[in-house]
């Protein structure tokens, strides 16, 4: 648990800085940051046993972990790795109707919140992994998720705007309810998310037709 404690605050204390001394002009961006830090855990410390799973994807962990190695976020992955053994990782979506391999391609594993392994009453943290050549289909969800790209260059959209592509160094905003997506190239993509706001609400996915009638 001590061993499990120091790993929790150094990846806290590095993402912190991290946010601190976020390089960007979008005020949107920023304003998130400030409300997370408002609600930044002040004692942080481990609030579960580690429960280590792998998933078919998790096999493409150690390439995205290299891709970001010496990137802009290399601080992050430093603080990242030693964690890597004991996270849980799960997909947590029902089956796609489109997408019906998304389960082996796709993964997840939160491990600060209200009862992870990192306890943070007001924020969700985690990772998300995808396999190469894989897209994480238009989903939707009522908090406010701050993206930062760790390792592999992901096309992001959110809302009516362009595909874009984004990589380590850049941070991606979706507020509340606006639809987005995920998609990898020929490198797997590791990103870290914090939701800040409906902390209970799961993501859903959402197909052209629900598109269509909103
Ligand atoms: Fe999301």
């Amino acid at each position: 648990m001590e061993q499990m404690n120091r790993l929790i605050d150094t990846f806290l204390n590095q993402l912190y800085r991290r946010l601190e001394c976020c390089d960007t002009s979008d005020s949107d961006v920023l304003d998130e940051i400030s409300r997370i830090l408002q609600v930044w855990p002040e004692v942080p410390s481990s609030g579960k046993l580690p429960s280590p799973s792998e998933s078919t994807v998790t096999k493409y962990l150690d390439a995205a972990l290299k891709l970001g190695h010496t990137g802009a976020e290399s601080s992050l992955i430093a603080a990242i790795r030693p964690l890597a053994p004991f996270l849980d990782w799960t997909f947590g979506y029902p089956p796609h109707p489109l997408y019906p391999n998304l389960e082996s391609q796709v993964t997840f594993t939160q491990f600060i919140g209200p009862e992870d392994l990192g306890t943070a009453d007001h924020l969700l943290m985690g990772l998300t992994l995808l396999a190469p050549k894989t897209y994480y289909p238009p989903h939707v969800h009522p908090a406010n998720e701050l993206y930062i790209p760790l390792g592999g260059t992901g096309i992001w959209t959110k809302g009516s705007e362009e595909p874009l592509p984004r990589e380590p160094g850049s941070v991606i905003l979706h507020p509340s309810g606006v639809i987005h997506t995920t998609e990898s190239r020929e490198d797997p993509v590791l990103a870290l998310y914090i939701w800040r706001g409906d902390l209970i609400t799961s993501s859903k996915f959402i197909t052209d037709q629900e598109k269509l009638t909103e």
